[in-house]
């Protein structure tokens, strides 16, 4: 049996809750009992102690909650209604107008919570959704408790949220740890404070979060000539922008193809183009320039560039050159781009090992075709040469396969090689070989503007989001 004074037994100080507010927790916690015979709502381990383990340990929130500027509150992957539904009982008396808002993909949960909702006529919002998929929330706060890892709530909070104040979590005894962890890639405030009910567990209040970005820097490279870097650049950079994205796309190989190909002169003096900038003439804020498209800035190449290496002979630091500059950018807030990509030269000159220097990870494009992997081996090479002198954190994001015939025997052949060796970095969207792709850069624009439609257009819609899941931990937590 379970004790009907337990708030009044328990360690938290729940002022002025009365006999009403007690009555409907208890009546709520027998409720989870018994649907706990058919559902699986908690651990039936914890049924015995359920006071305390769960009804307890969600009302010690109401600190955080019971606030003026709080008026709705999501619970994210709630289960059992929990800690949302002993928020809403518990405010109800409080302020009215409190809102709890639920998110739970279980169709049995989510009614259960429905039905408990509608027992005690809760101010609530249940929505039977998967978190992931859902867009533009807004929220004061956002709570969840054992849904996910506090790195994917932070990224479903970025992502899935337009607004929201604060969120507030559980976490276990390794809580601050996985804080401090936290702090690498997020920044933001927080409150802590013990749990009542479990001595060695913490409840925290975050403010302020914002995404640090690391991995911007990314250059589509392969010494070996037409590949597809050039066109993977230009449509990779034009899908991102569709996704919302800001991206500034730096031409570094002399024949001018990234920079044609998204509408821009590769025959103008070379004052304006990437060239001035590492021969130290100016800096790189003074070359960015627009593009037809928004959000897609680009610093242009053009031939001049091509007598750089012989030009800088000198210079001990040449190497570096690229990512000193491109550190300019990065810290300038205002210029806060989502991802530089660099199209590269097909050499293993000096202008790919100043790119190889200012990267954070790599897109290697793979034509689908005899020699494809043999090339592969040197660059390979080169990169773990470039890792152990001049870059460590130097990492492959990715292979891409280009040209695919799926006629021809020989692209199956060297896509089963490439996934053998390479295993998961090989993306799973593979480019066709498509005469729409070889036409666009003639009309200066991404095939994706060209012809949307096209199956080189839609392999490269695909590959962008690939991409993007790549930085995104929810889906690989979720
Ligand atoms: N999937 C594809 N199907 C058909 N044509 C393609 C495809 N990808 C690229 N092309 C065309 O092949 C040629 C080489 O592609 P691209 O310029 O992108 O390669 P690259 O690796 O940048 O070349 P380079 O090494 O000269 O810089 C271009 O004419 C391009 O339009
Ligand atoms: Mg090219």
């Amino acid at each position: 049996m379970i004790d009907s004074d337990f708030i009044k037994n328990s360690k938290l100080n729940i002022q002025n809750v009365s006999r009403e507010t007690l009555d409907e927790l208890q009546n709520y916690s027998l409720s989870i009992i018994r649907k706990n015979k058919e559902i699986n709502l908690i651990s039936s381990s914890t049924e015995k102690s359920i006071n305390t383990r769960h009804i307890e340990d969600s009302a010690q929130t109401i600190d955080f909650i019971n606030k003026n500027d709080v008026k709705i509150c999501t619970d994210l992957g709630s289960g059992a209604g929990l800690p949302g539904i002993v928020l809403a009982i518990l405010m109800k008396s409080k302020k009215p107008e409190f809102k709890v808002i639920f998110y739970e993909k279980s169709y049995h949960k989510s009614n259960f919570i429905k039905e408990i909702s509608k027992k005690f006529k809760l101010n609530t919002e249940i929505n039977q959704k998967n978190i992931f998929e859902q867009k533009d929330l807004r929220t004061d706060i956002i709570i969840s408790r054992a849904f996910k890892p506090l790195p994917v709530i932070f990224e479903i909070a970025s992502n899935n949220f337009k607004k929201f104040k604060y969120i507030i979590l559980f976490l276990g005894k390794s809580g601050k740890e996985i804080l401090k962890d936290a702090s690498k890639r997020w920044k933001f405030d927080y409150e802590e404070k013990k749990s009542l009910t479990n001595d060695e567990s913490l409840i925290v209040k975050i403010s302020n979060l914002q995404k640090k970005m690391d991995k911007k820097v990314i250059s589509v490279i392969n010494q070996k000539g037409g590949v597809g870097k050039t066109t993977t650049v230009i449509n990779l950079a034009a899908g991102l922008t569709m996704k919302g994205k800001k991206i500034l796309v730096i031409d570094l190989d002399p024949q001018g193809n990234a920079t044609t190909g998204l509408g821009l002169s590769n025959l103008e003096n070379s004052e304006l183009t990437i060239y001035s900038v590492l021969n130290g003439n100016k800096k790189i804020s003074e070359v960015v320039q627009s593009t037809k498209f928004d959000n897609l800035n680009l610093v242009t190449s053009n031939v001049d560039l091509s007598g750089l290496e012989v030009e800088t002979a000198g210079d001990s630091r040449r190497a570096f050159k690229l990512k000193d500059e491109l550190a300019s950018i990065l810290n300038d807030s205002r210029a806060s781009y989502d991802y530089i990509l660099i199209d590269c030269p097909p050499s293993l000159s000096l202008l790919t090992i100043m790119a190889l220097v200012a990267s954070d990870e790599l897109v290697v494009p793979l034509q689908t075709e005899f020699f494809a992997l043999e090339g592969l081996t040197q660059l390979m090479k080169t990169i773990e040469r470039i890792k152990s002198n001049l870059n460590p954190s130097l990492n492959i994001r990715g292979i891409l396969l280009t040209m695919y015939d799926k006629r021809n025997k020989l692209s199956s052949e060297v896509e089963q090689e490439a996934r053998n060796y390479f295993k998961e970095k090989v993306y799973q969207t593979v480019v066709p070989r498509n005469v729409r792709l070889s036409e666009a850069p003639s009309h200066g624009v991404p095939v994706l503007v060209y012809d949307k439609a096209c199956p080189g257009s839609k392999s490269y819609f695909t590959f962008t989001d690939e991409f993007l899941r790549q930085d995104k931990l929810v889906e690989s937590a979720a």
